[in-house]
């Protein structure tokens, strides 16, 4: 699908009801399934992504249903599928579902789509093998035959800084025997670490390790806030359409996720923080976002992976700051839906912005006039789509996006939300 982006002759205005955490969806559906008992997820994702955990555990045997909240019924105990797994687009689903299924007692196999395998396994390979699983995979990539074995605790210092392996691991930990610790150089969103308390796991946190030993995980009830990587898109749009003044509602603010708002602090956007609260163990608040003058910062080390998939819409907002914009430590985005950081470099220069790729990252020299009149292409991924989807609200000619539809891995309620504001 094509879509035609036209610049705004005026600001951004109204609330925004920001849809459900795409992480914290997914592991709510996974961990539900692992528990004896019924769980109730309220706000689930709508999401291609979360769509596919939730089918996976379904094929494992587990009764969920799907209404105004999902209901997961499980015994506690997944079932061998009758066909192979299909993980889509989605890395969360195959790499954490990776480290249930190695310690389960039946053989089974995960797949991708084409994007998918092509990314990286080996990180997930390499501590559950140490763990003696086994998993046998095409030169470390999807498909995954998981032969499920007896697992034993380890000691694990990655040298990623991956929410997606931590969980992962930890996963595993819960099926085998002693402690499994897991420790990064910088500390990833702790998702995983706050629902598996919440649901009984023996788990204790300190700084950058996580350790967990086997437990049997109880039912919840847990009530999903909304996606700051969502939130992302409408922040940067507030901060460069000139007059905006939009309000962000229930955005997740889990401080493990929410380095885009350290950034535009940092930069000298307008922007507030109203009527912050905790549910379900997440902090919760709404985000006051308007039109800002901005000046270039540098964006490295501890700040990465707490805004890793927001810095291709970054990038964007970067074209309207002042001054250069420097993301460094930033390698692993080349592991995402595309190759991140070629892609914003290449489509964020089509339309006019002058930014350069590094070997981690890329430098932004503002502020530039998106000029627009051409087409540019989404890769496939839905962040690089809404990312220039953004980029079009204050070009000069109108640009068109190639393979738009990729939004809806993530948040299929995207142009109808933005369609609210114009
Ligand atoms: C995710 C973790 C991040 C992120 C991805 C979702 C998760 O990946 O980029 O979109 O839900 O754990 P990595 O952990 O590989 O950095």
């Amino acid at each position: 699908m094509q879509k035609k982006v036209y610049k705004l002759d005026k600001g951004l205005r109204g609330n925004v009801i920001i849809p459900s955490d795409k992480s914290i969806s997914h592991r709510a559906v996974i961990f539900a399934s692992l528990a004896k008992g019924k769980s109730v997820i309220k706000n689930f994702s709508k999401g291609q992504d979360p769509l596919s955990s939730l089918n996976v555990c379904r094929a494992l045997g587990v009764d969920i249903e799907i209404g105004k909240e999902v209901i997961v019924s499980s015994s506690g105990v997944l079932q061998q599928p009758s066909s192979i797994l299909n993980c889509g687009n989605s890395g969360t689903t195959m790499r954490l579902m990776a480290g249930i299924l190695a310690g389960q007692n039946f053989n089974s196999e995960l797949i991708g789509d084409t994007s998918l395998s092509k990314r990286p396994m080996k990180r997930i390979i390499e501590p559950l093998s140490l763990m003696g699983a086994e998993i046998n995979s095409i030169d470390n990539h999807a498909p995954l035959k998981v032969c499920g074995q007896s697992l034993n605790g380890i000691n694990y210092n990655s040298k990623l800084a991956s929410a997606q392996v931590k969980s992962c691991v930890l996963l595993a930990g819960l099926f085998a025997d002693g402690k499994t610790t897991f420790t990064e150089p910088y500390l990833s969103r702790n998702h995983s670490e706050i629902l598996l308390k919440h649901m009984g796991a023996d788990i204790e946190s300190h700084n950058v390790s996580v350790s967990i030993k086997r437990s049997q995980l109880n039912p919840c009830e847990i009530e999903i806030p909304g996606d700051i990587s969502s939130a992302a898109y409408f922040i940067v749009a507030g901060l460069i359409v000139p007059n905006s003044d939009i309000i962000l509602k229930n955005v997740g603010l889990n401080p493990t996720r929410s380095g885009i708002l350290d950034v535009v602090e940092k930069m000298g956007g307008n922007i507030e923080i109203l009527d912050k609260k905790v549910v379900s163990g997440e902090d919760v608040g709404d985000i006051r976002v308007k039109y800002s003058r901005l000046k270039g910062c540098i964006i490295e080390k501890d700040i990465i992976p707490r805004l890793i998939d927001e810095l291709p819409v970054i990038a964007v907002l970067a074209s309207q700051a002042e001054g250069e914009t420097i993301i460094k430590d930033a390698q692993d985005l080349r592991n995402k839906e595309s190759d991140r950081i070629a892609a914003v470099v290449n489509e964020l220069s089509k339309i006019g912005v002058d930014i350069k790729e590094t070997v981690d990252g890329f430098i932004v020299k503002g502020v530039n006039q998106i000029r627009g009149g051409c087409e540019v292409n989404s890769y496939n991924d839905h962040r690089l789509a809404m990312s220039l989807y953004v980029a079009g609200l204050i070009s000069q000619k109108p640009i068109a996006i190639n393979g738009f539809e990729w939004v809806d891995i993530s948040f299929p309620e995207f142009l109808g939300l933005f369609k609210n504001i114009l």
